[in-house]
């Protein structure tokens, strides 16, 4: 595959985002998001969602000067308005808030309205872990799951992630998606020609498909767990839960009401709800760190089923990806992720990416 040198692709991503209008800081911010994304991993979440972004400036959905405001304060929580900005732009209003939050009274939870596409929700919850602090992060998103014993969609992907912080510098990292899967790793399979597994989405005649291409005309993703008989009613449950901090603390559309999926989307502002909280473990028993870092040994220790295949904690995965990018100082894409990025380059008018 063509391997893209890391200041490069952060290069592509900030004068991309700036020449569809966005001003320096924020396109700066919002390219630091993708590139985490794409360095440890989740190339879901990283250069292959440039496109969204950049449309939904283009159409007016996302508004890339647009300032965040708080709406209804107490000591531990806030209720937020994106007011459409750009996903990095709220995502860093509101989780510094929280951090603050956390800092003065133990706990800091923000729930904000008016928001766009945040990419990685990890990428939020990290940022409270890196003060020392429990991060959480939750976001809706367009329907694309369907309920288990549903035809019809009417859930998101919407995705959960939670950050602690351990001895040593380690720390546990979880960061998913409420779907078996998230809508981009179907199109990263279809980048790369490839189908997908069996139980991440169904076909149009209700069945479950490998075809990547037909999964995502479809869009209706299994619940993570898959069908009923493998519990898949617990992806359903999870995702409503987020549902409710996302648009029922915040006043934003529900996933069901959220436009429908698509990467150049004609619908106007998605309104999506968001959450982002904060939590001080020194409010708590002594040792929080040292526990943790001990779950985290007692996973890595566990003799593994397949020795070449060792027990990971939640977080060592994007750990070792980002060690693996630092160590090459490139990421590979796929060809067709290369080709989408250079058209997009033509119509923004800037230099194409260059593969080393
Ligand atoms: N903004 C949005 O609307 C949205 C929606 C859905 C997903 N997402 C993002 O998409 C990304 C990918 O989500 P996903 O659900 O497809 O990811 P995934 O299926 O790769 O799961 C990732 C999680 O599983 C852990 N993990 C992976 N392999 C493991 C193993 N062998 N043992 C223990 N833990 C392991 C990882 O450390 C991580 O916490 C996430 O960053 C998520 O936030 C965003």
């Amino acid at each position: 595959m063509p391997q893209v040198r890391v200041d490069e692709v952060k290069r592509f991503m900030e004068e991309s985002l700036q020449a569809a209008g966005a001003p320096p800081s924020e396109a700066k911010a919002h390219a630091e998001l993708l590139l985490h994304a794409d360095v440890t991993g989740h190339y879901s979440h990283g250069l292959n969602r440039l496109e969204l972004y950049i449309n939904d400036i283009k159409s007016g959905a996302t508004d890339p000067n647009g300032k965040p405001v708080v709406l209804k304060e107490s000591a531990a929580t806030a209720w937020v308005d994106g007011r459409d900005a750009l996903g990095a732009t709220v995502g860093n209003f509101c989780m510094d808030l929280a951090v603050k939050k956390a800092k003065e009274s133990g706990v800091g939870w923000v729930s904000a309205k008016g928001c766009n596409h945040f990419g990685m929700a990890g990428f939020w919850a990290l940022k409270a872990e890196q003060e020392g602090l429990i991060g959480m992060a939750f976001t809706n998103s367009s329907p694309v799951m369907v309920p288990t014993r549903s035809k019809q969609r009417a859930c998101g992907t919407n995705p959960v992630a939670m950050f602690a912080p351990a001895a040593n510098g380690d720390s546990l990292g979880v960061d998913m998606a409420s779907t078996t899967a998230a809508m981009g790793k179907i199109e990263i399979q279809i980048h790369k020609g490839e189908p997908i597994p069996h139980g991440w989405a169904l076909g149009p005649d209700g069945k479950t498909t490998t075809d990547a291409q037909l999964a995502f005309n479809t869009g209706h993703l299994l619940p993570l767990g898959g069908f009923e008989q493998t519990s898949g009613y617990k992806g359903f449950c999870l995702s409503a839960m987020i549902e409710v901090f996302c648009s029922g603390l915040s006043g934003a559309n529900a996933s069901h009401q959220v436009r429908s999926w698509s990467l150049d989307s004609n619908e106007g502002s998605p309104n999506l709800g968001q959450c982002f909280a904060a939590i001080n473990p020194d409010c708590f028993a002594p040792g929080f760190a040292e526990r943790v870092a001990h779950c985290l040994k007692a996973y890595r220790n566990l003799e593994p089923v397949d020795p070449s295949l060792p027990v990971l904690a939640p977080g060592d995965k994007e750990r070792a990806n980002a060690q693996m990018t630092k160590d090459r100082g490139t990421i590979m894409y796929a060809q067709r992720q290369i080709d989408v990025c250079n058209a997009l380059a033509a119509t923004v008018g800037v230099k194409p990416l260059k593969v080393v």
